[in-house]
C-alpha cells in the first residue's frame, strides 16, 4: 500500500469519528447565542455552579432535576475560614437587577471554597446569560444555614477542607 493510500484511509476514519461525535446543532447554537438563557444554562452546567450550589449534584454525578438547581445547600464547607454554605442563587439574584449582578460578580470576594475569581474572569455577556437563566427558573426560598465562624462547631453535615500531609 502506498503512503498516500494510508493517509487517505486515516483521514476517512477521522472524519467518520468526527461525524459520530457531532452535537445536535440546535443545542450548540442556542448555547453559543450571546446572552441567551440557554447559554446561561450551559455556563452554569460547565462552570461548576451546580457542583456546590445544587444539593446532591456532585454525589449524583449531575443527575438532579433542574427544578432543584441552584437552590443552595445546607452541606457546609469547613476549614480555617469557618463553615460556609453555598448561597441560594435563585433567591439572591432575585434581590438584584441584571446590572447590579454584573457589578456584584465583578467585585464580590467570598470565603472559600467559592471560586469568586472565576466570576471576574467571565465576560459581561456570560454574566448576563447566567442572570437570565437563573431568573428563568421558578423562585425558590429554600433557606441555607448562616455562616459559622472558625471558633464554633457547625451544627449541620459538612465537608472538612483541610490539606493533610502524608504520614512518614
Ligand atoms: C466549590 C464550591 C462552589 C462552586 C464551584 C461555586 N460556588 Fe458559589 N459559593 C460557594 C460557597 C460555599 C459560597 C458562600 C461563601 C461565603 O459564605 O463566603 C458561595 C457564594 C457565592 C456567591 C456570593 C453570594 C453572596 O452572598 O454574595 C455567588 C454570587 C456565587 N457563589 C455564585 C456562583 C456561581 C455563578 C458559580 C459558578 C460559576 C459558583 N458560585 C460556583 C461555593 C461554590
Amino acid at each position: 500500500m502506498t503512503r498516500w493510500a494510508l493517509i487517505g484511509i486515516t483521514a476517512l476514519g477521522l472524519s467518520g469519528l468526527l461525524a459520530a461525535v457531532k452535537l445536535d446543532p440546535s443545542e450548540t447554537d442556542a448555547a453559543a447565542a450571546t446572552g441567551s438563557i440557554e447559554r446561561g444554562r450551559y455556563l452554569v452546567k460547565i462552570g461548576g455552579c451546580n457542583d456546590c450550589h445544587t444539593p446532591g449534584y456532585l454525589e449524583k454525578a449531575g443527575d438532579v432535576p433542574e427544578d432543584r438547581w441552584l437552590i443552595g445547600d445546607s452541606l457546609g464547607f469547613n476549614g480555617p475560614w469557618g463553615t460556609t454554605y453555598p448561597t441560594n442563587l435563585r433567591q439572591l439574584l432575585r434581590t438584584m437587577g441584571e446590572d447590579d449582578w454584573v457589578r456584584a460578580a465583578r467585585t464580590v470576594e467570598t470565603r472559600p471554597p467559592m471560586p469568586w475569581f472565576n466570576l471576574r474572569a467571565m465576560t459581561e455577556a456570560d454574566l448576563r446569560a447566567i442572570y437570565r437563566y437563573v431568573l428563568s427558573l421558578p423562585a425558590d426560598d429554600t433557606p441555607v444555614p448562616d455562616y459559622v465562624p472558625p471558633d464554633r462547631p457547625p451544627k449541620t453535615p459538612h465537608i472538612v477542607f483541610v490539606p493533610q500531609a502524608p504520614k512518614r
